[in-house]
């Protein structure tokens, strides 16, 4: 079984950035545990600051490609303006569950809309980290 994550603009930058908000732990340390907690599962990670980036990956693993089980997405401030990713998700076989590791709903308005939310499989956000962890228990 084989899961993509992919982070959005920003998420490069996990364990320096506002760490108050999003923790100190870089990507690539919380993957090694990942990988730890799903010894059966074959997770890939896709990081991109550029919009239609992350467009492309989804196509490329999304449609036509039966190898994945699903994707895990983070598409950090892209959630809350791009209609594009949101057409992406929508145009694709494979279920996309949607990752914020804060609580968007109790930070400032604009982070409260995602026109992402109504294509993908579900949302779980404000765990830190850990909230990619419920993801991926989501879809195995
Ligand atoms: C985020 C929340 C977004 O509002 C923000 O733009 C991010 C990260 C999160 O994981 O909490 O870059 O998606």
């Amino acid at each position: 079984m084989k899961i993509l994550i992919v982070n959005g603009p920003n998420l490069n930058l996990l364990g320096s950035r506002q760490p108050q908000i999003y923790g100190n732990e870089s990507m690539e340390q919380y993957l090694d545990f990942l990988k730890e907690c799903f010894k059966d599962v074959e997770i890939e990670y896709f990081q991109s600051n550029h919009e239609g980036d992350i467009i492309d990956e989804l196509h490329r693993v999304g449609y036509d490609n039966e190898e994945y089980q699903g994707i895990i997405l983070n598409a950090g401030a892209y959630t809350h303006t791009s209609l594009a990713i949101a057409d992406a998700i929508a145009a694709i076989k494979l279920p996309v569950v949607e990752v914020h590791i804060s609580n968007v709903a109790a930070r400032e308005p604009i982070r409260h809309t995602s026109l992402i939310t109504p294509v993908c499989r579900g949302v779980i956000a404000g765990f830190g980290m850990d909230s990619y962890r419920l993801a991926i228990e989501s879809l195995v």
